[in-house]
């Protein structure tokens, strides 16, 4: 097991990527937070994570916001008392333009999905420097590749990028190693949102596969096997790494026919 007796704080891990990592990190041995603003999907994903005979607690947690956060930390120490893991994976994504986008929609997903890991990150560090603990953030290729109608989205996850390199610099004397991971296309929540709001969502969904040397979309397992990988010894020489998890997406090879 890799993560025997590790603690380990997933955010937005009730559906999707972060739900699949919680189940991966509770096969490894890790005590799991399931920390999401969806309870009911928490509580789903800490069934899970028990039917394996491992350990987790959800928490209902809104990462945008600094008090939530702050209970968040606290409820984790009253349950396991310390944290060595840090994955923040909670994302929302906003399907349309910057001309479309209202000043809300932007503020949101700004204050989710950079936000929220800058408050996580805060209030965390200090309990993470005392195991030389890790922190993954959950960027996207869309940091390096952009795609239209999610302009808003493509601009927090390249602000991932650099937050993780920045952290990762500011926080190495302390022995804490902080990566991002960046998938291609995931069959997960956002993908699906995203293949909605097109036009012909089946269409947007079969050309989403050709988009990837593998000619195929990825699955939440395939990020969260990565996930378990960056945050166990195994990667201990790694940090500022934007982990790229994209079956071929930036590959620049031709769209598979
Ligand atoms: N699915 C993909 O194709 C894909 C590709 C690249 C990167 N990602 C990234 O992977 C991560 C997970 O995406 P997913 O596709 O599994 O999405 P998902 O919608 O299934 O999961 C996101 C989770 O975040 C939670 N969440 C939303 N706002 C929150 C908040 N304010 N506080 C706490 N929790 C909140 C949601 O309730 C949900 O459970 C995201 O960071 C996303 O950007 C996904």
């Amino acid at each position: 097991m890799k993560l025997r007796n590790r603690v380990a704080v997933i955010t937005g891990a009730g559906s999707g990527i972060g739900r699949v990592s919680a189940v991966e990190f509770g096969r490894e041995g890790a005590r799991v937070v399931v920390a999401d603003i969806n309870v009911a999907g928490a509580e789903e994903t800490v069934k899970q994570v028990e039917a394996l005979g491992a350990t987790a607690r959800a928490i209902r947690t809104d990462v945008a916001d600094p008090n939530s956060v702050q209970r968040l930390v606290t409820e984790t120490l009253e349950a396991f008392g310390q944290v060595h893991v840090l994955f923040n994976n909670a994302a929302i994504q906003v399907n349309k333009t910057v001309e479309e986008t209202t000043p809300e929609e932007w503020n949101r997903e700004m204050g989710v999905n950079l936000g929220g890991i800058f408050l996580c990150s805060k209030f965390f560090l200090p309990h993470l420097r005392r195991t030389r603990g890790c922190i993954i953030n959950m960027a996207s290729v869309n940091g390096f590749f952009v795609e239209p109608m999610c302009a808003g989205y493509c601009a927090t996850k390249g602000g991932i990028i650099a937050l993780t390199k920045a952290m990762a610099i500011d926080h190495g004397k302390d022995g804490i190693r902080v990566n991002c991971i960046c998938p291609g296309y995931i069959d997960a929540g956002l993908a699906w949102g995203y293949f909605k709001a097109q036009a012909d969502p089946a269409a947007a969904r079969a050309a989403a596969g050709k988009l990837h040397a593998l000619g195929r979309i990825g699955k939440p397992e395939e990020v969260a096997r990565v996930a378990v990988f960056l945050a166990s010894d195994d990667a201990s020489f790694m940090t500022g790494s934007a982990v790229v998890v994209d079956g071929g997406f930036g590959s620049g090879l031709p769209p598979q026919t």
